[in-house]
């Protein structure tokens, strides 16, 4: 059954749709991604589930409860740890913690045996006495995380967490976090980084306040028709500008030091065997080419591009 179930939620502030229509079912003991741009309407979402902020219209439970109707008890029951975590700069690791724990009632001995297991889970026991100003940002997010688990929730609303952590401290807090999976908490989580939504269990691509397409990783990717072209050069840069030139804009993207080249089901203009032979004939040093498995990004970026060219449409 589904923990959270949300039927075409809303919120409009004046003429921004900020959440315009979504619908979206997650199972218990997921890890969920909400993965979209800069205001596709993730926080507001988010606010949404956690009660902060009531819809303009349509409905939503998370555990049986209505977001609406139920909003206490659905605050009181989940962990929700905001894109701005309030933590108290001028208050140690352990205050902070202690002052959460105060907040949701979490009294005396069993206080203390939780802030002792949070703390030792996120590494920070080291730093109990540290100041939360003096925490670098990774050590801040997991301070926050540790924070919004002091009551142990059964459901957990985690708002870009690891936005601006550096790679090593996403790991990091991504081993907490199935941790706590395995514990059998359920996890909803938005995100801009592919990467991340790789790591989930279910993802529903976000933009402009509606879910393009949602499902597993391997679900969606099933969604890209065609095959990607991987290219791999001494000359990435010099490669992307001549196949770019030869094939598109549009259809040639670099990834690090990688090149996808889209071929779209119904296009047939060029194939991997035409691909080589234009590298060949570049002279760009030692090259490979190969097909691949699409990445998620790949999916994201070419619904994007459905999404772009529909608007242009509507609008000229
Ligand atoms: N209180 C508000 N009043 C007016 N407009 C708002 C309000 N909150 C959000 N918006 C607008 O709604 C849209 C969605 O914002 P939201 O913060 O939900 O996006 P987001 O996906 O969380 O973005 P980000 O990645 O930048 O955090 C944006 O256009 C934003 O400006
Ligand atoms: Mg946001």
């Amino acid at each position: 059954m589904a923990i959270i179930d949300i039927k075409n939620l809303k919120k409009h502030f004046g003429d921004t749709k900020a959440v315009d229509g979504v619908d979206l079912s997650i199972e218990e003991g997921n890890i969920f991604g909400l993965v979209g741009p800069d205001g596709a309407g993730k926080t507001t979402t988010i606010r949404m589930l956690a009660s902060i902020m009531d819809p303009t219209s349509g409905e939503a439970w998370v555990d049986g409860k209505h977001i609406v109707k139920d909003a206490e008890k659905i605050k009181e029951n989940i962990g929700y740890m905001s894109q701005k975590f309030g933590l108290y700069g001028d208050l140690t690791v352990l205050e902070n913690i202690e002052f959460y724990a105060d907040i949701y009632g979490v009294l005396h001995e069993e206080k203390r045996k939780k802030i002792h297991k949070l703390l030792t889970f996120s590494q920070l026991i080291k730093f109990k006495d540290r100041q939360a100003d003096a925490l670098s940002g990774g050590m801040k997010q997991k301070l926050g995380l540790a924070c919004a688990l002091i009551h142990t929730p059964k459901i957990l609303f985690l708002d870009e967490p690891t936005n601006g952590v550096d790679p090593v401290s996403r790991r990091d807090f991504w081993r907490i976090l199935y941790e706590l999976h395995r514990e059998g908490t359920t996890i909803f989580l938005s995100t801009a980084y592919m990467d991340e939504a790789e790591r989930c269990g279910q993802v529903a691509f976000f933009y402009k306040g509606k879910v393009m397409l949602s499902g597993t990783p391997q679900e969606v990717k099933k969604h890209l028709g065609g095959t990607i072209l991987e290219v791999h050069c001494e000359a990435p840069r010099k490669a992307l500008l001549m196949l770019r030139e030869k094939l598109g804009q549009d259809c040639v993207k670099l990834f690090g030091n990688r090149i996808h080249i889209y071929i779209y089901t119904e296009d047939k203009r060029f194939s991997l065997e035409q691909v080589t032979d234009l590298i060949k004939q570049s002279n760009l040093g030692k090259y490979e080419v190969r097909e691949t498995e699409p990445t998620l990004e790949d999916v994201f970026m070419s619904l994007m591009r459905e999404k772009e060219a529909e608007d242009a449409d509507v609008r000229y």
